[in-house]
């Protein structure tokens, strides 16, 4: 029996999306959310990567649509819900163009387009000569791209996350080569592999790479990743690098409601609770193709990934703390059912559905830049900036305002953020 033979079709409720190609115009004007493990996927480790998704048992939830791949005991690895298909990206480590591309077919029915991870620092990455250890292969990286370009479906999106090398000549010949395999889109982490997650962004240098790949004259949509707050912020690193959309990562971690031009304050009274509702919703048993009963919720979320989002989430000092406090003392999702109230989170789940259905036929949310983008006073300026903050940069991104970031930027950038 094929892995997909029992539940691979959709309950009736729910529509299959429209088969409609990314183009690198779907990449631009935007505030996209990074691709994260722990947060977005149940457990720490290396699940993500092309062995594991080869073997990775799909099943959908028969009420709500919700697609798993479940790895090893069953645990979800990588969620989704064909409503969310025309926005979603998976993003696979690999050292293996083959193993690359048989992971892509397994999730590409699922999703619009397949990135790989050329920028995750970690050893379980690194020493199997994935995440950034590619970005010194640039060989192997370029033909994982090659191959995936070449053997996936033209309607499947292809794009690379990188981060910049110390120098930026190499960045450039890197981007040169990742470029010409005839990707979509490339992400660019401005941080070097060795710069901790807490020292500020090189967002100076990217104005440069994203001139370099416009001048190739090819389709290319160039995404800046690295210290963006939010929408408001994501309009000044537009402005200033000339990216064609702006990613984030912690901050989205810390407040999910970033995107928005007016986010949501106290998470704890408005934004816990519905979360709490949605991860673990209904217990809905089927069949998987193992044939073994197994259980599918909405997001089936692990518990232990739940309490680390929720740990994640930003506190104000004047929040009633007591939800936050039982969520730390509680060790599965029945402890919270006296505070949580109904656990069906239908309504959630109906709202996020129609919100994302609503922006089929809006206009793109981000970001027009304008006519005046910002150039740096000189390259020499921009490039002499030092890769490693000095003392007084080394504040914590917690402790900066995005406020900090234009002052900065304006002495180095007159006119940002005007
Ligand atoms: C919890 C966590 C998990 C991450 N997992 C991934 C990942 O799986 N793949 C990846 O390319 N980057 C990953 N990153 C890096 C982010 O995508 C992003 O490049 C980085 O955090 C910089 O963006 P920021 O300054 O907005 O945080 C992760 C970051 C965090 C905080």
């Amino acid at each position: 029996m094929s892995r997909r033979s029992l539940s691979s079709s959709p309950p009736r409720d729910i529509k299959r999306p429209r088969l409609i190609p990314l183009t690198p115009d779907d990449y631009r004007n935007g505030v996209m959310l990074a691709p994260m493990v722990r947060s977005g996927a149940p457990r720490l480790g290396p699940e993500m990567v092309d062995k594991a998704m080869v073997l990775a048992e799909r099943v959908v939830d028969p009420i709500s649509g919700t697609i798993s791949y479940n790895g090893k005991q069953e645990r979800a690895m990588f969620t989704c819900h064909p409503i969310e298909k025309p926005y979603l990206i998976f993003q696979v480590g690999s050292a293996d163009p083959d193993l690359a591309v048989q992971a892509a077919r397994v999730v590409m029915d699922d999703v619009s387009g397949i990135e790989l991870n050329c920028g995750c620092p970690k050893p379980f990455s690194t020493h199997a000569g994935m995440g950034a250890a590619l970005l010194t292969n640039p060989d192997l990286l370029c033909s994982i791209l090659t191959a995936l370009r070449r053997e996936l479906p033209p309607h499947i999106s292809v794009s690379a996350k990188i981060r910049l090398l110390p120098k930026q000549e190499d960045t450039l010949s890197l981007v040169e080569r990742i470029v010409n395999t005839g990707i979509n889109c490339l992400t660019i982490h401005c941080r070097t592999r060795n710069m901790r997650p807490r020292e500020r962004a090189l967002i100076h240098r990217l104005k440069e790479v994203v001139d370099f790949v416009k001048g190739f004259g090819g389709d290319v949509a160039v995404i800046e990743n690295g210290d963006c707050v939010g929408f408001e912020d994501a309009r000044r690193i537009r402005s200033i690098t000339g990216a064609d959309s702006v990613m984030i990562a912690t901050a989205a971690e810390a407040n999910p409601t970033v995107f928005s031009p007016t986010p949501l304050t106290n998470l704890e009274e408005t934004f816990i609770l519905p979360y709490l509702r949605l991860v673990r919703v209904l217990s809905l048993s089927t069949w998987s193709a193992r044939g073994r009963n197994i259980t599918c919720k909405y997001l089936d979320n692990h518990w232990a990934s739940t309490k680390f989002c929720v740990s994640q989430f930003k506190a104000r000092k004047s929040a009633n703390k007591a939800l936050r406090e039982a969520v730390i003392k509680a060790k599965g999702y029945t402890d919270l059912d006296a505070l949580v109230g109904t656990w069906t989170g239908d309504e959630e789940f109906t709202a996020i559905k129609a919100s994302i259905e609503a922006r089929a036929t809006a206009p793109p949310i981000l970001l027009p830049l304008s006519e005046d983008t910002l150039q740096p006073q000189s390259q020499s300026q921009g490039m002499a900036r030092k890769s490693r903050p000095d003392r007084g940069q080394r504040k914590t991104r917690e402790r900066r305002r995005p406020t900090d970031y234009w002052e900065e930027d304006r002495r180095h950038f007159p006119g940002a953020g005007t």
